[in-house]
């Protein structure tokens, strides 16, 4: 099973790439089975959505290579575990235009939510939510939400700076879903 964990925001000394480290040696420690990746947004400084043609109308389509990557990249996996930060009520826009860039890589997927942000996150997930119904994927109807700002609960390399018990169970329960939709709809993808 293949699992990636993707960075929701890029910019320098965000707090969601601890965060998301974190997350995935949580994961790599509850389904050692299960291969899991990071996937950072700021590896794939793609520009600003700027295709003719809705990509998922358009089976000729020709990215330019940093697009393809990312597309490349993200087809590889069973299931995400998207970690994003809320940005003004929101996800970050540079999320929104990596999803805005997928064609049917994550089709009938599942995806877990990892919201965080002074308020816990929770718009950037419903928002999140919405979108990835766009892409056809299956968002968990559980999705973790971290209290406080992730930079003062997570080092930069994921090790935890206070008490993440809480926040590790939510995970856990919600990393078990996704592996079990994850397994039953590996056939259908
Ligand atoms: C432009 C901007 C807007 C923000 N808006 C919100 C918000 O609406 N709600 C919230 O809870 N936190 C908000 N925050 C706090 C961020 O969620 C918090 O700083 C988080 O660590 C940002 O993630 P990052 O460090 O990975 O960029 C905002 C931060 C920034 C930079």
């Amino acid at each position: 099973m293949k699992i990636q964990v993707i960075v929701g925001s890029t910019r320098p000394g965000r707090a969601t790439l601890g965060v998301a480290r974190w997350v995935a040696a949580q994961v790599r420690l509850q389904a050692p089975e299960a291969q899991v990746e990071l996937v950072d947004l700021a590896e794939y400084p793609m520009p600003f959505f700027n295709e003719p043609v809705s990509p998922q109308f358009n089976p000729s389509r020709q990215c330019e290579p940093v697009v393809q990557a990312w597309l490349d990249k993200v087809a590889q996996a069973d299931g995400y575990i998207v970690v994003t930060p809320e940005y003004n009520r929101s996800f970050p826009a540079v999320l929104k235009n990596a999803l805005d860039f997928l064609d049917f890589q994550f089709s009938e997927k599942p995806v877990v939510l990892v919201g965080h942000g002074s308020t816990g996150g929770s718009h950037a997930v419903l928002h999140l939510r919405s979108a990835l119904a766009g892409v056809q994927a299956i968002s968990m109807p559980a999705a973790t939400f971290i209290l406080g700002m992730g930079g003062k609960l997570f080092a930069q390399d994921g090790t935890p700076k206070a008490d993440v018990e809480g926040i590790a169970s939510s995970l856990g329960r919600n990393v078990q879903s996704l592996l079990r939709f994850a397994a039953a709809l590996k056939p259908a993808t």
